[in-house]
């Protein structure tokens, strides 16, 4: 879906644009009205003085979360300076401004619509303005560490975008009260990031007879970025630099939910391939893809991948999809033929279009959730797409198996023994332990084909890590990347998708012996399920691989209560995380 159809910036508010949020620094209020503040940039008739005054009040005073303030403009004088102008049928009533105001809570404006007569002579219009005032408490700016801050910009956007919607107002300025230079935009920025991030749908399969059809239908049209110190020749093209590479991140997201909330109808596999293939197309990206199809598979003997695609329809047999990003500086140095080409990092996704649990079947409403089961693929997938769009400066690679775990006759079973791509024999002891399964051969292949690359994989691997974390965080494992996950940690937090690390202790190994092949997929004397999947994981890697496991199986899916931001199904966790990661 289209993010948004314009944005525009300049040095005041765009005077077709009747809707403006303005944050407001509480510190500012001590030499200025809010009053005067906000007069700077919008026409405000006097009388509005002691409402303001009320606002401000309010605002020092309670710690008021957001005010929505309509200001209505006199229509006899409608020539002057101060009235913001827009044609459009709906005329409001001129009458005393009520303002809303709420703590955290969002209360719509209502507005009484007056019977109106049309003149053949006169235009009609509409001469209302709405403000909404985000008030900033001084503390938490400016500091250091600013992720607290930003997160309150990015609900702020979250709730900026609830109401617009409740207000079908598609059209909207955002002041920048707050840079002096105007191209630090970082607040601004986290606000339509969170306004930006709200506005995801899947309208994939809604047809005009949708139950949602009204609600469906509301989508921003434009942004008008106003930046007081704007100066055109110094700073358009940066500024626009900033925001088309945060837009092509938040491409990124919405591609990531669109691949996650996608149906398991029996082609995700497919779909999910040609999807990126069409989006690489679409926005030109100088990414080279590779499909790795089940011939290919059986040639290379990954025996673990084709054992839990096994009962899958011929039009869903497992594939491995992969991503080479090759940075134009690296591509540079190639030329100059220096060392050979090898990503920095390799990303990993696990890429299970449904999880039936196999022979050992799930039950019960959340199997409908297993859909989701591929979101480390699409996160991984998406972000990479996104970074080459970004011209990102590292190399990076990702790798995605796509695989169905079903059911059926030929499905594998408790007992069976498959043979990895490492040449290592696995004891399946359960058949809904298959995410490791196909992690394990393509983690054997990435360690040996390029042995100094760092692994960083996402994967949705186990419930007990959605029960442990309540969607609260997300959890990270590693080898030999101290200081990686240190960063990852930092970023998540600075984001807001926290990462909680544990430990991954070779004392666990021995749980996970067979009588009967090298390993077992899954222990039964030990529930420590986020370790264990792990320990397995790392048994197919060389000593001294660099390697991070982040399981998002909690974050990915209905975690909005959460992150405010993070559409009600699939939320995209772990992009933006990759984004900070790799900036
Ligand atoms: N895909 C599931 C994990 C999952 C559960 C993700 C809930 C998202 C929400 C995974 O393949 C799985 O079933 N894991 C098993 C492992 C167990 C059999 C050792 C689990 O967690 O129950
Ligand atoms: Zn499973
Ligand atoms: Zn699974």
């Amino acid at each position: 879906m289209n993010i948004i159809s314009t944005i525009t910036l300049s040095k005041t508010i765009h005077k077709d644009i009747n809707a403006s949020i303005i944050p407001v620094l509480l510190t500012k209020l001590k030499t200025k009205t809010l009053f005067e503040y906000v007069s700077r940039f919008i026409p405000i008739p006097k009388h509005y003085n002691t409402l303001l005054n009320t606002i401000e009040e309010n605002m020092k005073e309670n710690n008021l979360g957001m005010a929505n303030l309509t200001i209505e403009y006199n229509n006899t004088n409608n020539n002057n300076s101060n009235s913001i102008i827009n044609n459009t049928k709906n005329t409001k009533k001129s009458k005393q401004t009520k303002s809303k105001q709420t703590k955290s809570k969002h209360t719509k404006s209502k507005h009484t619509k007056s019977k109106h007569t049309k003149s053949k002579h006169t235009k009609q219009i509409n001469t209302i303005h709405q403000l909404f005032i985000i008030p900033i408490n001084n503390l938490s700016y400016n500091k250091k560490d600013d992720s607290e801050l930003l997160e309150l910009a990015r609900v702020s956007g979250n709730a900026m975008f609830n109401r617009l919607k409740n207000n079908k107002i598609v059209k909207v300025n955002i002041i920048d009260t707050l840079d002096t230079i105007s191209n630090e935009t970082t607040y601004i920025e986290a606000i339509m990031e969170g306004l930006l991030l709200s506005s995801y749908r899947f309208l994939s399969y809604k047809t005009e007879n949708s139950l949602t059809k009204k609600k469906d239908k509301f989508e921003i049209k434009k942004i008008h970025l106003v930046l007081p110190s704007y100066k055109r020749d110094i700073h358009k093209d940066s500024i626009i630099d900033k925001l088309q590479k945060l837009l092509n991140q938040i491409k990124s997201v919405f591609l990531t939910r669109d691949l996650i909330n996608e149906p398991a109808n029996a082609t995700k596999i497919n779909l999910f391939i040609t999807t990126v293939k069409n989006y690489i197309k679409e926005n030109n990206i100088p990414i080279k893809l590779k499909v790795l199809d089940k011939d290919d598979l059986e040639k290379l003997k990954m025996g673990l991948i084709l054992g839990v695609g096994k009962a899958s329809l011929k039009e869903n047999e497992p594939k491995i999809m992969i991503l080479e990003y090759d940075s134009v500086d690296s591509k540079n140095k190639k030329n100059t033929k220096d060392k050979k080409n090898s990503p920095e990092y390799v990303l990993l996704g696990k890429g299970i279009t449904f999880d039936t649990g196999g022979t050992n079947l799930k039950r019960g409403r959340s199997l409908i959730e297993m859909k989701t089961d591929m979101s480390g693929a699409a996160v991984v997938a998406s972000f990479l797409l996104g970074y080459a769009m970004n011209k990102g400066s590292k190399n990076i690679y990702a790798m995605c198996p796509l695989v169905e775990n079903n059911i059926g006759s030929g499905a594998i079973k408790p007992s069976d023994v498959l043979t990895s791509y490492s040449g290592k024999t696995v004891e399946i002891t359960n058949t809904d332990a298959e995410g490791r399964l196909i992690l394990a051969d393509v983690l054997y292949y990435v360690s040996t084909a390029y042995p100094k690359s760092t692994i960083i994989d996402f994967a949705t691997l186990t419930g007990q890590q959605e029960q442990l974390s309540c969607k609260m965080f997300s959890n990270i494992l590693s080898s030999n990347s101290e200081s990686e996950v240190k960063t990852l940690i930092e970023k998540g937090k600075h984001i807001n998708e926290a990462l909680v690390e544990l430990p991954m202790m070779d004392k666990h190994l021995s749980k996970l012996k067979s009588y009967v092949a090298d390993i077992r997929n899954a222990s039964f004397s030990c529930s420590a399920d986020i370790i264990m999947s792990s320990l397995f994981m790392k048994q197919f890697i060389n000593k001294n691989t660099k390697w991070i496991h982040i399981d998002i199986a909690g974050q990915s899916y209905k975690t909005d209560d959460i992150i405010k931001y993070a559409s009600p199904e699939a939320s995209g966790v772990g992009v933006r995380l990759l984004f900070a990661y790799f900036e």
